[in-house]
């Protein structure tokens, strides 16, 4: 008698693996534990069994009868999860999905770098917004309307007064109004230009530097920009300096360094003349400090700015400056 409820347990547990919805379970479980169910039957008629068989089946057949119920109702569960809406169906037991582990974009890098190299002789680090009123983009830098400087900095009008600025160098006049000398900041950021070729994109990067304090010389900037050049690149490469011209500095200088893939030798890059040029630079014109402000018979200092993206060319070795912008993570992977 034994056997027949360890065959009728084993029979429910077979047809329970093959259910395949709740119905299915349902039935099953009338058909076993029901009213009129096997297991049911097998219990009420112990009574005709062997009075020495009674109480070891009744033991047998009430814990068959337990085990079918929890196996119905667990059964019941997982399908009832299975085939509810996706937020309940969730399977705990699978892996989860690994999130890709991006990395640091080239501009950022190397904008990182300069920062961290200026921080370490001093210099606090600025920012400024990317829509500037015409003021400090142009005007309080000594540009006024209709001057000729204008036209290198062509740029896209948000309104008459509004612009998206040219140059990091709005951020000096901002960080000036708001603090008094000595001053000391490098201010990277994204500026916009009318110019799209293979040299130029509408938006690139600069890093704009502003030193101000008493008795500030040429010969500071010149130090400053050296140490900066050997860091970023070695011991190796010379600077020069070229007049030029900035209406917001006086005297004015454009930096060029020794070619860094020919070492001077003169190749495509630096289109045979041995030098690269890499950033603008020179002492403050009295006339800014005079818009924000500033004893021009106390004070003195010089500004620089570079862009970022001719820097990490030369830096890395790319040669189309349109990969940065490309998201083309065949080139983003291997920085
Ligand atoms: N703002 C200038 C440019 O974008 C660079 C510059 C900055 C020159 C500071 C002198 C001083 O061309």
């Amino acid at each position: 008698m034994e056997n027949r409820i360890e065959q009728i347990e084993a029979e429910a547990l077979a047809l329970l693996s093959d259910a395949s919805d709740v119905e299915q379970i349902k039935s099953l479980s009338v058909k076993y534990l029901g009213r009129k169910g096997l297991v049911t039957l097998f219990l009420r008629n112990i009574s005709e069994l062997p009075v020495d068989e009674r109480p070891e089946a009744g033991k047998q057949a009430n814990i068959t009868k337990k085990r079918l119920e929890s196996a119905f109702e667990e059964a019941a569960k997982r399908m009832e999860a299975d085939f509810s809406d996706d937020s309940d169906a969730i399977d705990v037991s699978l892996p989860g999905r690994p999130s890709p582990q991006g990395s640091l974009h080239p501009i950022t890098t190397i904008t990182r770098h300069i920062c961290s190299i200026f921080a370490r002789m001093g210099f606090d680090i600025a920012e400024g917004p990317e829509v500037e009123n015409d003021y400090y983009n142009f005007e309080a830098l000594n540009i006024p309307k209709n001057h000729p400087a204008r036209d290198m900095q062509d740029t896209f009008y948000v309104s008459e007064n509004i612009v998206l600025r040219t140059h990091t160098s709005p951020i000096q006049v901002h960080v000036m109004e708001q603090n008094a000398p000595p001053i000391r900041i490098v201010a990277p950021g994204k500026v916009y230009r009318c110019d799209s070729d293979l040299t130029h994109t509408p938006m690139f990067h600069q890093v704009e530097g502003l030193l101000v304090d008493e008795e500030v010389s040429f010969g500071d900037l010149k130090g400053i920009l050296e140490s900066l050049v050997h860091q970023i690149f070695d011991e190796n490469i010379r600077l020069r300096f070229r007049p030029s011209f900035f209406p917001f500095t006086e005297p004015s200088a454009e930096v060029d360094i020794l070619c860094v893939m020919c070492r001077g030798k003169g190749c495509k890059v630096c289109s045979q003349t041995g030098w690269l040029e890499v950033m603008g630079c020179g002492m403050v014109h009295p006339a800014v400090f005079e818009n924000v402000g500033y004893d021009t018979s106390i004070f003195s200092g010089f500004a620089f700015g570079m862009g970022v993206e001719r820097l990490a060319m030369l830096k890395y070795g790319i040669n189309d400056l349109r990969m940065f912008f490309e998201s083309d993570l065949r080139f983003l992977r291997q920085f």
